[in-house]
């Protein structure tokens, strides 16, 4: 190092060390913006496709399902690709792909170039939608990292509310083309800043590039902190090399946050709030909002509300800590859901029900947004130790992104056959048996780093006492 840099790092104001962190983190959940935006953007542009490719309802499903089927696919092999060239690059490539998948929907003549389009684009989200997170918690200071990492999660529900807007907006015109060739511009502006941000610490020193990975910590911590973190990283490195490979699974310090963090992955689609997601102008005008209008501003307003208490939990989540906001999140779901099905059960067909309806459907979304929401996805990027965590995160997704696909094959077939009070009654009961796993499984991570995590579940420490 050089006297200049060395100078230079000493003296770093916390003000700029944290801006540039912010920015870090923010290019980073752009990732985030493009999976709401990619799986939002289809309700709308469906109604379009229809009628340009003659498409039947099962040719719908498949259209529909392509992009969660190629997300659950690629969580597969992401996490050995974040493991094995690093979190920068492959998050660069992936931009680069999402924008190519953009204008290949964009401009598909054909059936099956467009599901390519959006097969590539789900392949794409299943991959960025762990690097991104697990990106920023490693490039993260501790007691900044829940925020941090949950900026991706608010970058979801813009991506969806902007997909929500955008469809709206080219409605009238049926410019379906439009809806899905605009998820390229996030594209391109994630892969600029890709380009120039830095690969994170942890993944550095694991390539034995401790010069490096001392650069960018000088970057994101204050110098007194530096010398210490990589310390911490490197006696978190000693205790991967005593672990092999994919056994490393099976060992019981590793199990408890695999079940975790999988258990987490599947409640979080289980609970349906992608039925609210992709449905809601359908359930919407089921509830008598008649008009398509009604029915997508009202959905338009379950967007927002998503969005705001996102930012909440933002603000809160390194003070509060992810379990009393889990708990919380999950218990208003639970009474939401069961206020909304027992609404229909018992006055479906009065004229004052869509307003309950409306109104429980919000309050839903917004206790998904202080709890399941942010906190599923930041846990996967805390729990893992860092021999496994490219990986068991990736399995973690997987099991999100095929939970996902289920529950939307699923939804509409439940909503026929049992009716829509049985239907969200059984999501009400799912969120309950959430309620007791989070109580029961999850420790608190606020404020400790992540190797201080990985020491607690080698010392098998019960939930109490984190
Ligand atoms: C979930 C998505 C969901 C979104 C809604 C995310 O955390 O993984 O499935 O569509 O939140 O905001």
């Amino acid at each position: 190092m050089t006297a200049q840099s060395n100078l230079r790092d000493a003296g770093v104001p916390s003000r700029q060390i944290g801006g540039f962190i912010t920015i870090v983190a923010a290019t980073a959940a752009l990732g985030g913006l493009l999976f709401g935006y990619d799986t939002g953007v289809i309700s709308g542009a469906l109604l379009f496709l229809k009628g340009a490719f003659g498409l039947t309802a099962q040719m719908q499903g498949v259209v529909t399902s392509a992009v969660l089927a190629g997300a659950t696919v690629a969580a597969g092999f992401g996490g050995w690709l974040a493991d094995r060239f690093g979190r920068r690059l492959v998050m660069l490539v992936l931009a680069v792909l999402f924008v190519v998948g953009a204008l290949l929907s964009a401009i598909a003549g054909t059936v099956s170039a467009l599901v390519a389009g959006r097969v590539l684009i789900g392949l794409c989200i299943g991959v960025v939608s762990f690097v991104a997170p697990l990106y920023i918690a490693e490039v993260a200071p501790p007691d900044r990292r829940g925020a941090l990492v949950s900026l991706n999660q608010l970058a979801i529900t813009i991506g969806i509310l902007v997909s929500y807007v955008v469809d709206s907006a080219f409605a009238d015109s049926g410019a379906w083309r439009w809806m899905l060739g605009l998820g390229a511009v996030p594209g391109m502006v994630l892969a600029g800043g890709m380009l120039v941000l830095p690969e994170t610490p942890r993944w550095l020193i694991k390539q034995a590039r401790e010069a490096d990975a001392r650069k960018v910590l000088l970057r994101t911590r204050s110098a007194d902190q530096v010398d210490h973190e990589i310390q911490e990283i490197k006696a978190d490195l000693l205790l991967e090399h005593q672990a092999l490979g994919w056994k490393a699974f099976l060992v019981p310090a590793m199990r408890r946050p695999l079940t975790i963090g999988v258990g987490l992955a599947i409640l979080q689609q289980i609970t349906g709030i992608n039925t609210v997601i992709y449905y809601a102008p359908t359930i919407f005008q089921s509830a008598g909002f008649e008009t398509a209008k009604a029915s997508i501003l009202a959905t338009a307003g379950v967007g927002l509300v998503n969005v705001l208490m996102t930012i909440v939990a933002l603000k809160i989540i390194d003070r509060a800590g992810r379990r009393a906001l889990l708990l919380t999140g999950t218990a208003g779901m639970a009474v939401s859901l069961a206020v909304f099905a027992a609404g229909y059960a018992f006055g479906g067909a009065l004229p004052g029900f869509r307003w309950i309806a409306i109104a429980s459907l919000m309050a839903y979304v917004g206790f998904f947004a202080i709890g399941l929401g942010p906190i599923f996805w930041l846990l996967i990027s805390e729990i893992f130790p860092l021999g496994i965590r490219g990986r068991a995160m990736g399995a973690a997704t997987i099991a999100n992104w095929g939970f996902n696909l289920l529950v939307a094959l699923t939804f509409l077939q439940l909503l026929q056959s049992a009716g829509p009070a049985a239907t969200f009654l059984i999501y009400a009961a799912l969120s309950v048996i959430g309620w007791f796993f989070a109580y029961r499984l999850v420790p608190e991570t606020k404020g400790r780093t992540l190797e201080q995590i990985e020491r607690f579940w080698v010392e098998g420490r019960p939930i109490k006492e984190w």
